[in-house]
C-alpha cells in the first residue's frame, strides 16, 4: 500500500470514485493550492471545488496541521525493534457536549461527522459535569459549528443541543493507529510501506521489497497486532521456481507453526503452508471452473495441489482424478477429501503430470469414450501449472488407440499459463497449439485469470482436444466427416507442422 497521503495529503482522495456530497464534504478541507493541481487530474473531483469554493484561509490551515494529526510521533521513524509505548501521543479532538440521555441517540444522527479510530469510544464521560456526555468528532470534517450539514444541525436544535463545538485532548496509544499509519511513520519516508500481502489461514504473507527489509521483524509484529486471528507473519524469500510451487519462506513474528486451515468457496482445507501451494488470489478461478461442472462429469485435475478443484467438483457429485507429484500435497489432497467428505468420489495420485496422463488418464478415457453415446459423461481436464502446464499438451498426441466418438465428447481442456507476450491471448494459444501440433486460434477460448507481476498475466486456454489429435492413427476423410472448424484446424495442423518442424520438442 503507497502512502500517498503523506506527501500529498490526499490518500482518500485517491480512492474515491463517484462524488458523493458526504464525500466531498469530507475531502474539502484538504483543498491546499498543490493539492487542487493535481486533483484537477482525478476524474469526478470536480464537483469538489463547486461545493465549497469559499473555505477560508483559517480554515484551510487547521486542516493542513490536522493531516499531520493521526500520524504516530515522528520520533518513531527508522525504529527497527517495535516499541509500542514510543507511540504514544496527545491530540486535540473537537467534542460536542451533551445531555448524557440523549447522547446515545444523538450519536446515530451525526454517524457522519463522528470520530472513527480504532479502539476509541466515541461518547465519553465529560470530566466536568457527570450529567454530561462529550461525542468525539472527526477533526478532518468539524473544524467549527458551521461544518455541521443542515441535517445535523436540525437534529441538535430539535434536541435542545448547542451546536458549539469544545475541544478534548485525547491520548493516542499504539492501539489506536491503524497498520498502514504505524508503518508509514516508521518506514523511510515517501517509500512503498507494504508492497501487497494475503492471508492464508493465520498466516500473513508478504512480500517485502528490499527497502523494506531492515524493518521485517517489526512489519510482522504490526501486522499480527492489528489483524485480528492472524498469529505468524512469513516473508516470501525468493520467487516459486522449485517444482512443488511452494514458497520458501521466512519467519518474521509470530509462531512458527504453518500448519493452518482456510476456507474457500465454503469448503475447508488444511495443509502445511510451507510445504505446499496454496494461493487465495486463485479462490475466483476455482470457482469459474466448478461452476462449469456438471454432475456426473468426469474431472481429472492433473497438478492438484490440496485439491482446489478437485474437491468442489466432487461435491458436486463429479467422479475425480486427482494428482500431485509433492508427496505433501498429495498427503493433504487426501486428507482434504477426507474432511469434507467426497473421499469416496476421488482418486488421489502421486505422479508426475505425464505419467498421470499416460497411465490413469488414458485407462479412464479410453473406458469413458466406449461407452454408448447417451451414457458418455463430460471429461474435464484441468492442468493448473502455469509456469508449464503447456509442455505436458504434447502427452494428449496420439493418446488413445480405437475409433474416435463423437466430437462433443471428446475431452476438454482448460490449461493455465504465465505469459509476458504484448499479446497474451495468442501467445498462448500459439504455444498450445504447437504443442499438439494444430492451430487453437478458431477453437479455444482464453480466459485472464490475473495479473501477476506488471508485464505478467496468468491465463487459462480452454479447448476440446481434437480426435485428430487424441486418436492414434487417424484418417479422417476431411471432405466429409469432419466438421468446418476441424478441417480449417486441421489446414493449420499441417501448416504448423512445416513450421514448427525444426522447434524445440514440447
Ligand atoms: C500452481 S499449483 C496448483 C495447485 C492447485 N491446483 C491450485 O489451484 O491451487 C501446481 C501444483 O502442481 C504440482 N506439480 C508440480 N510439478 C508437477 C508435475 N510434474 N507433476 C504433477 N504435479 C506437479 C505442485 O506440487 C503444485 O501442487
Amino acid at each position: 500500500m503507497r502512502i500517498l497521503w503523506r506527501p500529498f495529503g490526499f490518500s482518500r482522495l485517491l480512492k474515491v470514485k463517484s462524488c458523493n456530497s458526504t464525500e466531498s464534504k469530507l475531502l474539502i478541507p484538504l483543498a491546499w493550492t498543490t493539492l487542487t493541481q493535481k486533483l484537477r487530474k482525478v476524474p469526478g473531483i470536480f464537483f469538489l471545488f463547486q461545493r465549497k469554493v469559499f473555505s477560508t484561509m483559517a480554515e484551510m490551515e487547521a486542516s493542513k496541521s490536522k493531516s499531520e494529526l493521526f500520524s504516530p510521533p515522528s520520533n518513531v521513524r527508522g525504529m527497527k525493534n517495535l516499541d509500542r509505548t514510543a507511540f504514544k501521543k496527545t491530540v486535540t479532538i473537537p467534542v460536542l457536549k451533551v445531555r448524557k440521555e440523549i447522547a446515545n441517540r444523538l450519536l446515530r444522527s451525526l454517524k457522519r461527522s463522528a470520530l472513527q479510530r480504532p479502539g476509541i469510544k466515541r461518547v465519553i464521560e465529560d470530566p466536568e459535569d457527570e450529567e454530561c456526555r462529550l461525542i468525539m468528532l472527526d477533526p478532518y470534517k468539524i473544524i467549527t459549528h458551521d461544518s455541521f450539514e443542515k441535517a445535523e444541525l436540525s437534529i441538535l436544535s430539535q434536541l435542545n443541543v448547542s451546536p458549539q463545538i469544545s475541544k478534548y485532548n485525547l491520548e493516542l496509544t499504539y492501539e489506536n493507529f491503524k497498520s498502514e499509519e504505524i508503518l508509514g511513520a516508521v518506514l523511510p519516508e515517501g517509500q512503498d510501506v507494504i508492497s501487497g500481502f494475503s492471508r492464508v489461514g493465520h498466516i500473513v504473507h508478504l512480500n517485502l521489497r528490499d527497502h523494506q527489509l531492515p524493518f521485517k521483524h517489526l512489519i510482522g509484529q504490526v501486522m499480527i497486532d492489528k489483524n485480528p486471528g492472524i498469529t505468524s507473519a512469513v516473508n516470501k524469500i525468493n520467487n516459486i521456481d522449485n517444482t512443488y510451487r511452494n514458497f520458501e519462506m521466512e519467519l518474521l513474528s509470530g509462531e512458527e507453526n504453518m500448519m493452518t486451515k482456510v476456507r474457500e468457496n465454503n469448503y475447508t482445507y488444511e495443509f502445511d503452508f510451507s510445504k505446499v501451494y496454496w494461493n487465495p488470489r486463485l479462490s475466483t478461478e476455482h470457482g469459474r471452473i466448478t461452476d462449469l461442472l456438471k454432475s456426473e462429469d468426469v474431472l481429472f485435475d492433473v497438478f492438484a495441489g490440496v485439491g482446489p478443484f478437485t474437491i468442489p467438483a466432487a461435491k458436486k457429485n463429479c467422479t475425480v482424478f486427482a494428482n500431485d507429484l509433492n508427496p505433501e500435497s498429495h498427503k493433504w489432497l487426501l486428507h482434504n477429501c477426507k474432511l469434507n467428505k467426497v473421499d469416496q468420489k476421488v482418486k488421489v495420485f502421486n505422479l508426475d503430470g505425464k505419467d498421470f496422463l499416460q497411465g490413469p488418464v488414458r485407462k479412464e478415457l479410453q473406458q469413458q469414450l466406449e461407452l454408448a453415446e447417451e451414457r458418455k459423461p463430460s471429461i474435464h481436464i484441468i492442468m493448473n501449472l502455469p509456469a508449464k502446464a503447456i509442455e505436458f499438451l504434447s502427452t494428449f498426441r496420439s493418446l488413445l488407440d480405437g475409433q474416435p466418438c463423437s466430437s462433443e465428447l471428446l475431452p476438454r481442456v482448460h490449461c493455465y499459463s504465465f505469459s509476458k507476450d504484448a499479446n497474451p491471448v495468442q501467445d498462448v494459444q500459439q504455444r498450445a497449439g504447437a504443442a499438439l501440433g494444430i492451430s487453437l486460434e478458431t477453437c479455444s477460448s482464453v480466459h485472464s485469470v490475473r495479473n501477476v507481476a506488471p508485464n505478467k498475466v496468468m491465463l487459462c486456454i480452454t479447448f476440446q482436444i481434437p480426435a485428430s489429435v487424441l486418436y492414434k492413427n487417424q484418417t479422417i476423410n476431411l471432405e466429409n466427416d469432419e466438421e468446418p472448424s476441424v478441417k480449417r484446424q486441421r489446414k493449420d495442423n499441417d501448416f504448423l507442422e512445416e513450421k514448427t518442424e525444426t522447434a524445440p520438442d514440447t
